[in-house]
């Protein structure tokens, strides 16, 4: 079987950066080089102060600070990591289009494509090209279209091998996965990749959660996995809906379904709404593929899953309002949490932006507090949205470091992201602090209910 000496990864993103320095730690017998275009991004993996790694995960320092230096690499050398490596994994970027055919459901192939033709023109020797990023089914095939006619001699075996890591968790989910999934042909060669693959993961993973099947199960498993994962989000915020007028409490319902092992009890937590670069664009790349073939029916379904979710942020945004007597202009809320998930400092299509979005369209004064997001980053994700000037963002929305100080003299209080640190805050202090009547609205159900009304909030909580 072939042995893997030297890897290369492109693309230091959110799953490159994690799961290589997981690699690397795991195996200190081979030189791993993270690749990217972005110069910034890879000055800070090299950072000296590991607190300005680009990105924060739990203990994810802990592993750079291992394997930096010995067998772990970042560079923007990629011709060089490329041509070197017996195995490249491509961890770039797959978007959702936003020009052309497919335009606002597709993914947006044209970075995988192009480190395609990278490896194309700059490989003289034989390599096992592996797909990390999440792809549409049959994408394999244009990569070895591309691969297969250079014409230069050099073989190259194509497999599948897509990430499960949730962020927030990556490293933990890194070290004991529930299971890895490699797919690739069924002829000789590409079964020998498969097994050179495998042999690199069962330096700490157990071979029985080591799966091996051919290419386009492993695609379409990655996009399924997420759409099933997205669409159980979307099951119980539309039960949480209908607590709200019921009397029902969605979380009593949650663990009353949830004990029913057939159902079990993960991800059944209701929400502002699911967030985060994933769920939404492969949900959308699911429909399009589906409706591609002609299987209307099927895309319906799942597109219900992102409707159920828009209708979930938009209408939080509109209880805030509708609570705070129909109009919230030159009121000051402030929202407690930007990111998508607790313990990342990712955004990305966070439900913190679309509901802030329909709040400043009711001119509302906006304050934000999140414990690991720049404010740099929360003016870029409002001006990417494109619906107020630059100017306007900056006005209207205050980011601030200090979340207790940021209450004073506010109208209403948001939590949208589940941190741990805002269950720890003297909420009685910071009641005292805001103009009455007070608004609570907990996006994420993490505060105490009973505890809220008691201090004297106007007190809203998903589901409930
Ligand atoms: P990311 O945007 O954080 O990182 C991608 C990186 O690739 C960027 O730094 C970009 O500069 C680089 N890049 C793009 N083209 C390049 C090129 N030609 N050469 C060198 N570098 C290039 O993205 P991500 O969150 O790491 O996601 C990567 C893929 O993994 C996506 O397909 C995504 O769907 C999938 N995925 C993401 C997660 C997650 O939690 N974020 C989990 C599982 C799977
Ligand atoms: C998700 C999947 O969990 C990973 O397996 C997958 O690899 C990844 O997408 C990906 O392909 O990118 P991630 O988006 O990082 O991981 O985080 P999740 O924990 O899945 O949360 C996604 C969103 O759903 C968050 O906004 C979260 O707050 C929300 N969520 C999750 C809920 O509202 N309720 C839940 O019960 C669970």
């Amino acid at each position: 079987m072939k042995s893997i000496s030297h890897i290369c990864c492109i693309g230091a993103g959110y799953v490159g950066g994690p799961t290589m320095s997981v690699i690397a730690q795991k195996c200190p017998h081979i030189t791993v080089t993270v690749v990217d275009i972005n110069e910034k991004r890879i000055a800070a993996w090299n950072d000296e102060n590991f607190d300005n790694l680009p990105i924060y995960e739990p203990g994810l320092a802990d592993v750079v600070k291992e394997a930096r230096g010995r067998n772990l690499f970042f560079t923007t050398e990629v011709d060089a990591a490329i041509d070197k490596a017996d195995m490249i994994f491509i961890s770039v970027n797959t978007p959702t289009k936003t020009y052309g055919k497919g335009k606002g459901m597709a993914a947006d192939l044209k970075y995988i494509e192009l480190c395609a033709r990278q490896i194309a023109r700059v490989s003289t020797t034989d390599k096992i090209v592996v797909e990390k990023s999440t792809l549409p089914v049959r994408t394999a095939e244009t990569l070895t279209s591309i691969l297969h006619n250079t014409g230069n001699g050099v073989h190259f075996e194509i497999l599948s091998n897509p990430e499960f890591l949730a962020e927030g968790t990556a490293v933990q989910d890194l070290l004991n996965p529930d299971r890895i999934l490699i797919g690739g042909d069924n002829t000789p060669e590409g079964q020998e990749a498969k097994d050179a693959l495998t042999s690199v993961y069962a330096n700490w993973i157990d071979r029985d959660r080591i799966l091996q099947t051919n290419v386009w199960s492993s695609e379409l498993s990655k996009l399924t996995a997420n759409a099933f994962l997205a669409q159980r989000v979307s099951s119980i915020n539309s039960i949480s809906e209908l607590c709200e007028e019921t009397g029902a409490d969605v979380n009593e319902v949650a663990r009353a379904i949830g004990t029913d092992s057939r159902v079990g009890s993960k991800f059944l937590k209701a929400s502002v709404g699911f967030g985060g670069s994933c769920f939404q664009k492969d949900i959308l790349n699911l429909v399009y593929i589906a409706k591609s073939y002609g299987l209307d029916k099927v895309a319906d379904y799942w597109e219900q899953v992102i409707i159920m979710n828009d209708h979930q942020k938009k209408r939080f945004a509109e209880k805030m309002i509708a609570s705070m007597y129909n109009t919230v202009a030159g009121k000051k809320i402030v929202l407690f949490g930007w990111a998508f998930k607790k313990d990342t400092n990712d955004t990305r299509e966070s439900a913190a932006i679309y509901v802030t979005d329909y709040l400043l369209d009711e001119q509302a004064e906006i304050v934000v507090y999140d414990p690991k997001v720049k404010e740099e980053q929360i003016y870029a994700d409002l001006d990417y949205l494109n619906t107020r000037s630059e100017e306007e963002n900056r006005r209207l929305v205050t980011v601030v470091s200090s979340p207790e100080e940021a209450t004073k003299d506010a109208h209403a209080v948001a939590v949208l992201t589940e941190w741990d640190e805002f269950t720890t805050y003297n909420w009685e202090t910071i009641y005292n602090n805001m103009l009455k009547p007070a608004f609570l609205f907990d996006g994420r159900k993490i505060l105490d209910s009973s505890a809220m009304k008691e201090i004297g909030f106007k007190h809203f909580a998903i589901g409930e």
